[in-house]
């Protein structure tokens, strides 16, 4: 990206300098409450870094899980043979077949498999049994049905580690409601499943998040990345803590490592109540329709899941309020998620490239009444929305880059769709980070298909680990 189209993504900010000033008056009263200053922002910090020394502990208290991966060591270049990898997180499962010689890894083969609604939200038994019924078919269409290939699993819900091979789901999240499943391990569940069919010979070597995968992959990419995060559906981050910070260690923890990878779980910052000074009456509602009501209340101020929500519901009561669309509202507009993350985006869109194309089959396709001051303030809307996220999105990261205090350049690897598809969001993070770690060398890279390519590079990373003990 060029230095001139950086700042033309910063700098494009829609204004409401043509909009009726009564109208502005009584728009930004009810949206002032988005906005966050520096004092507000300082706060979030101090409490997001006590809640992760609290998750670190013992018998962890807070909101932040902190969850250990038992990840002790990053890609070496040494990693060989062929992998499977599982990735199970949104409503496309994939399998993939990964070849590693010298480090290296060839292009992997992939199969997309659709997750259907009801085996989201139906029992926990038979949600593995399609995910072993995949590894089936993807065997059998590549002639490996007899190959004893190790697996690493990409789980993208939080989960409690006790081991690389042993993790209990602590909640689902996003779309996913199997029953039976919280608190069950679901390697245990997968390779039950895979028992169940007795034709297949995979065995599970790693479980990890996405997150983490994220980060495996980027290291693998680029050896200064120490920070995975994921601006998907869902958000989350995680990163290389010291050792002898981690006291929530199953067994004894081995006296030859340095760092471990911490999976934050940082979705769920708040969910104590900690942060509900910045909750705005948009994010309760978005939270009331949500699945998981109370929960992941960090990720519900701007992952992808609910950003197109927020401004729904921040549009519906404009309306009401006789500010936008001529006061009247439309079915569809009250249509929970008919606003989505891409057509944030796309509105973003607009105003960086200051068109209105976007913005008008949006509202002709939501059938609302429109003109030129409800695009302008559609787009203001949809630029503070943005920006708030970038700024929740930043604090975290300019916290962990100064928990590190690693010498010299750190890389963020980042994926995610939401993250990919905003115009803006790249800039506004930059800006952002480099505001609250003003002493920190980053930089922001983008590392696609963590939860793939990660998961197989973690299953070799586990195989070395099991060798060299
Ligand atoms: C999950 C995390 C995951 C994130 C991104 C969240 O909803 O709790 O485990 O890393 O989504 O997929």
């Amino acid at each position: 990206m060029s230095p001139n189209a950086e700042s033309k993504e910063i700098e494009n900010i829609p204004g409401l300098e043509k909009v009726d000033p009564v109208k502005v008056e009584k728009y930004e009263k009810l949206t002032n409450p988005l906005k966050l200053n520096d004092e507000t922002m300082l706060k979030i910090r101090k409490i997001f870094e006590d809640e992760m020394d609290l998750g670190l502990q013992v018998n962890p208290k807070g909101c932040l899980q902190m969850a250990n991966t038992y990840i002790p060591q990053l890609p070496d270049g040494s990693e060989e043979g062929e992998y499977l990898a599982l990735d199970l997180g949104g409503t496309n499962f994939r399998v993939l077949l990964l070849k590693l010689e010298h480090g290296k890894m060839a292009d992997p083969i992939v199969k997309h498999f659709h997750v259907r609604e009801d085996i989201r939200l139906g029992k926990g038994e038979a949600m593995f049994d399609f995910l072993a019924s995949c590894i089936h078919q993807f065997l059998e269409s590549n002639n490996m049905l007899s190959r004893k290939l190790p697996l690493g699993f990409t789980f993208s819900f939080p989960m409690y580690q006790k081991s690389l091979s042993c993790a209990h789901l602590v909640s689902w999240t996003k779309s996913f409601n199997c029953e039976g499943v919280v608190d069950q391990d679901v390697v245990k569940m997968l390779n039950d499943a895979i028992h169940r069919r007795g034709d297949l010979q995979v065995e599970v070597a790693a479980i990890l998040n996405d997150t983490t995968g994220t980060l495996i992959n980027g290291a693998y990419l680029d050896g200064t990345c120490s920070i995975g995060l994921i601006l998907g559906t869902g958000s989350n981050a995680c990163y290389l803590e010291k050792v002898e910070r981690v006291k929530n260690w199953e067994g004894e923890k081995p006296s030859d490592i340095k760092e471990v990878i911490i999976d934050i779980e940082d979705g769920a910052f708040g969910d104590n109540g900690v942060i509900d000074f910045i909750k705005t009456e948009y994010d309760r509602e978005v939270d009331n329709k949500s699945l998981l009501v109370n929960s992941f209340t960090f990720e519900k101020y701007f992952a992808g899941q609910y950003i197109g929500d927020i401004v729904r519901v921040i549009l519906v009561k404009l309306a009401q309020e006789g500010i936008i669309f001529g006061g009247k509202l439309s079915t569809k507009l009250l249509t929970h998620q008919c606003f989505n993350a891409s057509l944030l985006s796309s509105v973003e869109q607009d105003s960086i490239q200051m068109t209105t194309t976007n913005c008008r089959k949006i509202c002709q396709d939501l059938d609302l009444e429109y003109d030129d001051e409800d695009i302008a303030i559609l787009k203001h809307i949809c630029y503070i929305v943005s920006d708030r996220a970038a700024k929740l999105v930043s604090i975290t990261l300019a916290s962990l880059l100064d928990r590190m205090d690693k010498p010299g350049l750190v890389t963020i690897a980042i994926d995610g769709s939401l993250y990919k598809h905003h115009p803006r969001l790249d800039a506004l993070l930059k800006k952002y980070i480099a505001k609250f770690a003003p002493n920190r060398q980053f930089c922001l890279m983008l590392a696609e298909d963590g939860s793939g390519k990660g998961a197989g590079l973690t299953a070799a990373i586990a195989q070395r680990l099991r060798k060299s003990n």
